[in-house]
């Protein structure tokens, strides 16, 4: 299976580093021209560089996912630049680990704005740029931890992907008549800055980081391949953007080495 997206435009917001740089680099060995959006300006812009080392094509953005109007303006310069919008990926999130009783309400707000506004306004914006072209494909990154609630924690980091599930069904609805595609991808658990994070959070509370790091992983991973890279997750996304997914829509895949079984 090779995925030829030449002449195609993509935009990825949260594309700075970890998950989404690994998604722009796919969507761009594949022939797209990427828009690397993310709140970090110089984050893109090192994302960009290392595309252009490799001749490919990309172009820096910054954009703050919670502002339906910075999430459109990218769309829009690049229809302006480019003619076309082909692939849009919400990809932008924060995480916080707390349980449901302990997360403050600042915390709740942050969480809903970013991680479930910010893919709102990434498929409402792209649903209504793409119909004229009656053609697209836009993905969301949702969660295993959107599958269902976690003794753990992650209470609203899950209910906001879980959030994105649904609304990635009714965006599916809504772009079915002009054959626009929108999918969300479940990853489990990958070491970004994200895990980075949590893994601070635990060394906070007296834990050994890689000890902490290898107890998540048994404790939630069945599959024991190793670490899961964020390439894994952009092989993924690399597919669901291609034509080999045109009858693939409304779905949620997990990539996560079995994690959401339980
Ligand atoms: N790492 C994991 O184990 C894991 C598992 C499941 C889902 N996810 C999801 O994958 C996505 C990427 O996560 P990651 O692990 O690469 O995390 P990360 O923290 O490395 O990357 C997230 C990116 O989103 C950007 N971002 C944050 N707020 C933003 C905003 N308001 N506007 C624009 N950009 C913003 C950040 O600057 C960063 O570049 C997230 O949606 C996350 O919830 C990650």
């Amino acid at each position: 299976m090779k995925v030829n997206l030449a002449e195609q435009t993509a935009v990825v917001y949260g594309a700075g580093r970890g998950i989404g740089e690994a998604i722009v680099n796919e969507l761009a060995k594949a022939g797209a021209k990427v828009y690397v959006a993310d709140l970090i300006k110089e984050n893109c812009e090192h994302v960009v560089d290392e595309l252009k080392k490799k001749g490919l094509e990309g172009v820096a953005v910054s954009c703050d996912v919670s502002k339906f109007d910075q999430v459109d303006a990218v769309m829009e310069q690049a229809e302006k630049e480019t003619g076309r919008l082909d692939i849009v990926v919400n990809n932008a999130g924060i995480v916080t680990l707390g349980s449901f009783l302990e997360t403050t309400q600042d915390e709740i707000s942050k969480l809903i704005n970013v991680n479930l506004m910010g893919a709102s306004n990434g498929l409402q914006a792209g649903v209504k740029r793409m119909q004229k072209y009656n053609h697209g494909k836009i993905v969301s990154t949702a969660s295993f931890a959107g599958r269902h609630a976690m003794k753990e924690g992650f209470a609203y980091y899950g209910m906001t992907k879980a959030a994105i599930i649904y609304l990635t069904q009714a965006a599916a609805y809504a772009g079915a008549d002009y054959n626009i595609n929108v999918n969300s991808i479940c990853p489990g658990i990958i070491r970004t800055p994200m895990w980075e994070k949590i893994l601070d959070a635990n060394v906070a509370a007296g834990a050994d980081r890689e000890t902490s790091w290898h107890d998540n992983l048994k404790h939630f991973i069945p599959l024991e391949r190793g670490d899961q890279k964020p390439e894994d997750i952009a092989y993924a996304v690399l597919f669901l953007c291609s034509e080999y997914a045109d009858h693939i829509t409304g779905q949620a895949l997990n990539i996560d080495g079995g994690a959401s079984m339980d």
